[in-house]
């Protein structure tokens, strides 16, 4: 998968991504995230299957499904299997208090859906995602009819919105779900929670890319180790 952030080392999101596969086990339902850190999750879950490892996937975008249909995991869904016991997927910034922004594959609705349904929810990223503060824009999925006053309401949260356009910038990104992504700047973000139950209130506004409660942090690092933080 084309790695959309080529100032990070692909070496990182390959370690993260695979140390963080080592806490699946047999037995268990695993949510797939969508990225190209996951990516490197899903290769090794793939590889660990061909050895016998014994799981059952739930995706979150036709891009993850495509990697683990060709990794030869076994799939299965959200209407079969309602909890899940671990999600893991990628992040756009992690602060240090367990808070995530994601969506810069426009797939954080999904992605929060599965890591709302995981017992255990893990972030895997390449060292530079790390920031003390979130201050990375939020990618906000919403509904093309509603795209006009989610716009307004996000600039009466001093908010910057900007539409996020396609590769040849003459149309818009549409989600999984058939919905436009509006990118919003809003500096460095205070209290993520406290935004997060803002933007969730905002109507048309079909999910947002900020994220809460993460159970675990595998942070690929420069020399090839990784950092291994938890909330839990
Ligand atoms: C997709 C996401 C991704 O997980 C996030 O953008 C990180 O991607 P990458 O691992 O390619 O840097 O939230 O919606």
């Amino acid at each position: 998968m084309k790695d959309r952030n080529p100032t990070a080392s692909s070496i990182e999101k390959q370690k993260a991504g695979e140390a963080a596969a080592e806490l699946v086990k047999d037995g268990m339902i695993v949510g797939l995230g969508t990225g190209s850190t996951t990516a490197y999750t899903i290769a090794q879950l793939g590889r660990r299957v061909d050895e016998g490892l014994d799981i059952l996937a739930v995706v979150t975008s036709y891009q993850s499904e495509g990697l683990a249909i060709e990794a030869g995991i076994p799939l299965t869904s959200l209407a079969e299997h309602q909890v899940l016991d671990i999600a893991i997927d990628g992040a756009d910034q992690v602060d240090a208090h367990f808070n995530v922004i994601k969506g810069g594959g426009a797939a954080h609705t999904r992605e929060k859906v599965v890591a709302r349904s995981a017992k255990r929810f893990v972030i895997v990223a390449d060292d530079s995602k790390t920031s003390e503060q979130l201050n990375h824009y939020v990618p906000i999925e919403v509904l093309p009819y509603a795209k006009n006053l989610v716009i307004r309401q996000m600039k009466e949260l001093d908010g910057e919105p900007k539409m996020r356009l396609g590769i040849r910038k003459d149309g818009p990104v549409i989600s999984d779900n058939g919905n436009f992504i509006i990118d919003v700047e809003f500096g460095v973000i205070e209290d993520p929670a406290k935004l997060s139950l803002e933007l969730s209130a905002c109507t048309g506004v079909v999910e947002h890319g900020i994220f809460t409660g993460v159970d675990d942090v595998y942070i690929g690092q420069k020399d090839e180790t990784v950092t291994i933080t938890s909330s839990r």
